[in-house]
């Protein structure tokens, strides 16, 4: 059984990316499992948090989902880690929702697509891009676990009670009874009055899934800018200890 993690929010800047190669990579290293890591935002940053070069070209996500004849395995990659396994995106990525724009089922593609590697893998891993739409529609039929990482900021609670509702009606509408959102992950904190209060507000709301804030941590933000995830890059840091502690509960969430 594969088990299938979406990391979604329509804000950009909350951690999604972070949060979905750490996990992808604590699963891979610390647990031994098999792991597909899938990009679908057109910055190709989950390729660049693992030190993947995809400027060179090479097949990518838009290819499977737009290019008929082209199965999984074309578009995967190795990572320079251990049973982490890559499916990277690019810009074109932006032109899929004018090319599947006559398909009535466009919005299960990726699902659709993926099907052929269903039990190849103990995890896939989707990191959606920052915006609602069809790209993370398909994000979201094509997953089951839902873990939305939430900046601990102003208005960052904005559109959170939507997106837990816009999963719930998918659930429905396209009958995928295991889909459901996990966890929320309060992220980019700092220990404000304000920061406070937002992660209590979230507590109130989504109760027992969510998890304790990932504070700002100049480990967490060097490590991906060197291209390395944290544990790779500073493994005994505060920023890990608090990662692993998510990745952990993400676990546990099934
Ligand atoms: N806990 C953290 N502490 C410090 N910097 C962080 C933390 N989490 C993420 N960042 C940084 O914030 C930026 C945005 O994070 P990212 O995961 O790319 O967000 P998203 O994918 O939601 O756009 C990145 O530069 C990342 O390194
Ligand atoms: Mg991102």
């Amino acid at each position: 059984m594969t088990r299938r993690l979406a990391f979604i929010n329509e804000k950009g800047g909350v951690g999604k990316t972070t949060l979905a190669v750490n996990t992808a990579a604590f699963l891979a290293l610390k647990r031994r499992a098999r792991v597909l890591l899938v990009d679908l935002d057109t910055q190709g940053h989950a390729a660049k948090t693992l030190g993947v070069d995809v400027r060179g070209g090479g097949p990518t996500i838009f290819d499977l989902l737009v290019k008929p004849g082209v199965t999984p395995d074309d578009v995967t990659r190795p990572t320079a880690l251990d049973n982490l396994w890559l499916i990277p995106s690019w810009k074109a990525l932006a032109e899929f929702p004018t090319e599947a724009a006559s398909d009535p089922a466009r919005h299960e593609r990726l699902a659709t697509r993926l099907a052929p590697i269903d039990g190849h893998y103990d995890f896939i891993v989707f990191d959606a891009p920052p915006s609602y739409g069809l790209v993370t529609t398909n994000v979201l039929l094509a997953a089951e676990e839902v873990v939305v990482p939430v900046a601990t900021t102003y208005l960052a609670l904005d559109g959170c009670a939507e997106l837990v509702a816009t999963v719930e009606r998918l659930a429905q509408t396209h009958d995928r009874p295991k889909l459901r959102v996990t966890t929320l992950v309060p992220t980019l904190y700092r220990k404000t009055q304000l920061a406070d209060e937002v992660v209590a507000k979230l507590r109130e709301h989504f109760g027992a899934k969510v998890t304790e804030p990932v504070a700002l941590n100049v480990a967490i933000d060097e490590a991906q800018s060197h291209g390395k995830t944290i544990w790779e890059h500073a493994p005994w840091s505060r920023g890990a200890a608090m990662l692993q502690h998510v990745c952990e509960r993400i676990e546990r969430a099934r």
